[in-house]
């Protein structure tokens, strides 16, 4: 089954095609560089540049797979969750082809469809598993039993951690977006230099973010911007705080839900020190953790491509009454 999947939900416009499950080929058109000036993404930009792009990346995608739309056996899009106004662009143009093509549609949940992009490498991975899913938009937890079922173990009660990353960045002045910054200055600085709050001790398994956040805020403010090495020892401690804290978490979830195998996806699973630590501290503990390829971590269509691959071999088809929906629920049964 060949599937065209398109991503549009946020700053990426994105489109790939699976052929039974494996990847054909991916193209994303970034629009950091339009974002970078404003620190963060500007959605009426956003979804402005979806519409100028959104043809030609799709084109692209086709060119590189070597195929034609009429090859298609299904398309998939990104319904929900997101900006609505970049949703949109993307649910129009795989309507547009369903429509034309006489072909199935499915609108998958965005968060579902990070979790899916570990599936490209790793096609026969059993259910159920815990999912992480990291990002600028979200940090939560899912207890995933299978495609369409996901259960939310827990959240983030405020800032989700790519936010946290994206504003100190800011604060200190590092570019956008703010998580690659970070991880870039803190190589070679200290962790422990500055003992930064692990929020939420106990046995919780809620996230937060914002205290953190504003800890790093104040301490800007007093000593000012630091410079050279302690520039480093503060991405290096910020850094280490928002691991530890997602470390922490997935793995009392994983013994509560008596789950061995962790999947983490998102902007943020493509963090260096987050993959290390939580392969230490989960093998350990004789569990598995699967990230996807870094590249398939931050936002991409092979996920949704993968995704609704799994849904149209179910039989499912949307039909043209799909609609974008900025707070699109994950499934759960
Ligand atoms: O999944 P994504 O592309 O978009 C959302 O759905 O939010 O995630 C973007 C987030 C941003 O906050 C960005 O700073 C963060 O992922 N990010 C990283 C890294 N690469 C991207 N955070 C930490 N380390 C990275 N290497
Ligand atoms: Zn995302």
């Amino acid at each position: 089954m060949r599937v065209l999947g398109i991503e549009s939900s946020c700053d990426e416009c994105a489109a790939a095609i699976v052929e039974d499950g494996k990847l054909v080929s991916h193209v994303i058109a970034s629009q950091i560089p339009i974002h970078a000036v404003y620190g963060g993404v500007v959605p009426e930009l956003a979804s402005r540049d979806h519409v100028k792009r959104v043809v030609q990346v799709i084109a692209a995608t086709m060119e590189q797979a070597g195929m034609e739309l009429n090859m298609l056996d299904g398309v998939g899009v990104t319904a929900g969750p997101g900006l609505i106004g970049s949703l949109l662009v993307g649910v129009s143009a795989a309507k547009t082809i369903a429509w034309a093509l006489g072909k199935p549609l499915v609108g998958v949940n965005h968060l579902e469809a990070h979790l899916r992009a570990v599936f490209i490498e790793r096609p026969a991975l059993p259910y159920p598993h815990l999912g992480l899913v990291v990002s600028g938009g979200h940090t939560s937890l899912f207890r995933m039993d299978g495609v369409g079922s996901m259960r939310l173990l827990s959240r983030t009660l405020d800032d989700a951690a790519g936010e946290a990353l994206d504003k100190v960045a800011k604060l200190l002045k590092l570019g956008y977006p703010g998580g690659v910054f970070i991880q870039r200055h803190a190589l070679g600085g200290d962790p422990k230099a500055i003992r930064f709050p692990r929020p939420l001790p106990g046995k919780r398994l809620d996230f937060s973010f914002s205290g953190l956040k504003t800890s790093a805020a104040v301490r800007i403010k007093q000593h000012g911007r630091p410079e050279g090495s302690a520039m480093a020892d503060f991405c290096a401690s910020f850094q280490e705080a928002v691991v530890d804290s997602l470390v922490k978490k997935t793995m009392m979830a994983a013994r509560q839900e008596r789950l061995d195998t962790i999947l983490v996806a998102g902007g943020v699973a493509a963090n260096q020190r987050l993959r290390e630590k939580l392969h230490e501290v989960a093998e350990a503990e004789g569990m598995q953790v699967i990230f996807p390829a870094a590249e398939l971590c931050t936002d991409n269509a092979a996920m949704v491509a993968a995704l609704s691959s799994a849904y149209l071999e179910l039989g499912r088809d949307d039909g043209l009454a799909l609609d974008a929906d900025p707070n699109l629920p994950w499934p759960t049964d």
